[in-house]
């Protein structure tokens, strides 16, 4: 089947799940910030599904046949973001598989999403509405750097200078609206990500606690030896 069949998501009036059925933190910060290191300890320790929107674009741009590989490819190259459509149903598809295929809480940690107001609008009016939304701040010095040096072994066409620069643009003018709206609705905790993973790991864990997010506690049953 295609991942995106139709791109009807967005045109709902209702959201297909309520919060108690399924867990969304947004994960934001600049490229480069840590996004991906930390939804990867998180995923670990806690069974959070994670589900990163550009993984998902990249995926439906090299996928066989899709209609919609060469506009991805372009608006990645340049930095910009992707028509919401497009993004929404990928992540609504990668949900509902997700959850038929086991996560029946339902936990997800949506990583560089949503970039745009618009985004955001759409998810929360016809996906879900979100828990928080747990932001990395980093300098673009220290992240130019960090995604200079990714450069050298991703494979990503836009971890060259030409596109970094383009990025951080995006970053300030499309996508901190986003953190400054959800933060006016007191849904932001924020991270210093300038330490190392580790140290910022730890600031993550102590604030999911404050906001009532407890990792995976492993039950060991004890058996009885004859
Ligand atoms: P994002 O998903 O926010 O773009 P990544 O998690 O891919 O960022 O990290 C970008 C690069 O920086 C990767 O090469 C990663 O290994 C490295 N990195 C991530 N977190 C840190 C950190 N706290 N300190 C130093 N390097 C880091
Ligand atoms: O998060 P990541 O760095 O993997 O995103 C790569 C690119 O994918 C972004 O620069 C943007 O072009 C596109 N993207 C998007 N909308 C999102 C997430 C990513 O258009 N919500
Ligand atoms: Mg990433």
């Amino acid at each position: 089947m295609p991942a995106i069949s139709n791109l009807g998501a967005t045109t709902r009036t209702q959201p297909l799940w309520s919060p108690d059925k399924a867990t969304v933190v947004f994960v934001l910060g600049g490229p480069g910030a840590g996004k991906g290191t930390q939804c990867q300890k998180l995923v670990a320790d806690y069974g959070f599904k994670h589900l990163s929107a550009g993984d998902l674009l990249r995926e439906e741009q090299d996928r066989p046949g899709s209609e919609f590989g060469e506009m991805i490819k372009s608006y990645i190259k340049e930095g910009t973001i992707v028509p919401m459509e497009v993004t929404v149903q990928l992540l609504e598809n990668a949900m509902k598989s997700s959850m038929d295929g086991g996560n029946a809480k339902g936990l997800f940690l949506i990583d560089g999403f949503p970039r745009k107001l618009d985004q955001a609008h759409a998810f929360e009016r016809t996906v879900v509405p979100s828990k928080f939304t747990l932001f990395f701040e980093c300098s673009e010095a220290v992240m130019e750097k960090r995604l200079l040096h990714r450069g050298e072994t991703s494979g990503r066409a836009d971890d060259n200078i030409e596109s970094i620069k383009k990025r951080f643009r995006t970053f300030v003018e499309t996508s901190m609206p986003v953190v400054d709206e959800f933060e006016k609705q007191g849904k932001v905790v924020k991270v210093s990500a300038e330490r190392g993973p580790d140290e910022v790991y730890d600031d993550v864990k102590r604030l999911f606690k404050q906001r009532g997010v407890e990792p995976i506690t492993l039950k060991f049953v004890q058996t009885q030896e004859a």
